[in-house]
């Protein structure tokens, strides 16, 4: 069952929000109901998940370590170290304590939604990849992205960690756990073209 503070959490959002993060957010919420709905997990958890990712994204950075500390998450030393992935941290912790959400199918996808890991859940995956093809999103590999992404979740997935290492890499860290996630996915991947010959 829907959250029935739905709108009460879309109001907190579009007041604490971008109008362009707003939109973002509503887009990944659609686009994480509609995996969902293809793979076999609940799309109201999904959809609420897919909404509340972002709330820290524009609150004080100050506020999101202390959000941080608080939230008993295992945090690399990369992470730490790069502030763009606090919010997801922070993020987890804040509906925990405002909303008083505590479903790991929530929660835990919007801590790990920004560098992955290795052995997702499925509400894991499915709010990575729905954070990455909402319909907003026109970088240049987007479309191809999504489209697999609609098809085969797992070979979004390698996609996806394989595009964002490599635009990452030469310029910044990467965490251990996203390295496990592309590992995981890249062995899928290859399994699946060696089953194909
Ligand atoms: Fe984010
Ligand atoms: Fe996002």
């Amino acid at each position: 069952m829907i959250d029935p503070r739905i709108m009460e959490m879309q109001e907190y959002l579009k007041e604490n929000l971008s109008d362009k993060r707003f939109r973002h957010s509503l887009n990944v919420a659609t686009a994480a109901k509609k995996l969902a709905e293809i793979n076999g997990a609940d799309p109201d958890k999904c959809y609420l998940a897919g909404l509340l990712h972002d709330i820290c994204k524009e609150i004080d950075p100050e506020l999101q370590i202390m959000l941080m500390k608080r939230s008993g998450y295992e945090i690399s030393e990369v992470e730490w170290g790069a502030p763009k992935t606090h919010h997801a941290i922070a993020g987890a912790q804040f509906v925990k304590e405002f909303y008083k959400i505590t479903d790991p199918d929530v929660c835990d996808p919007i801590r790990w939604h920004t560098v992955g890991k290795g052995g997702m859940s499925i509400y894991e995956k499915i709010l990575y990849m729905a954070d990455l093809i909402s319909e907003e999103r026109s970088y240049p590999d987007a479309d191809r992205i999504r489209r697999i992404t609609y098809r085969d979740l797992n070979r979004g997935l390698f996609e996806a960690f394989k595009f964002m290492i490599v635009d990452k890499i030469g310029q910044k860290l990467l965490p251990q756990s996203t390295v496990d996630a592309y590992n995981e996915y890249t062995a899928l991947e290859l399994k699946r073209l060696a089953d194909k010959k």
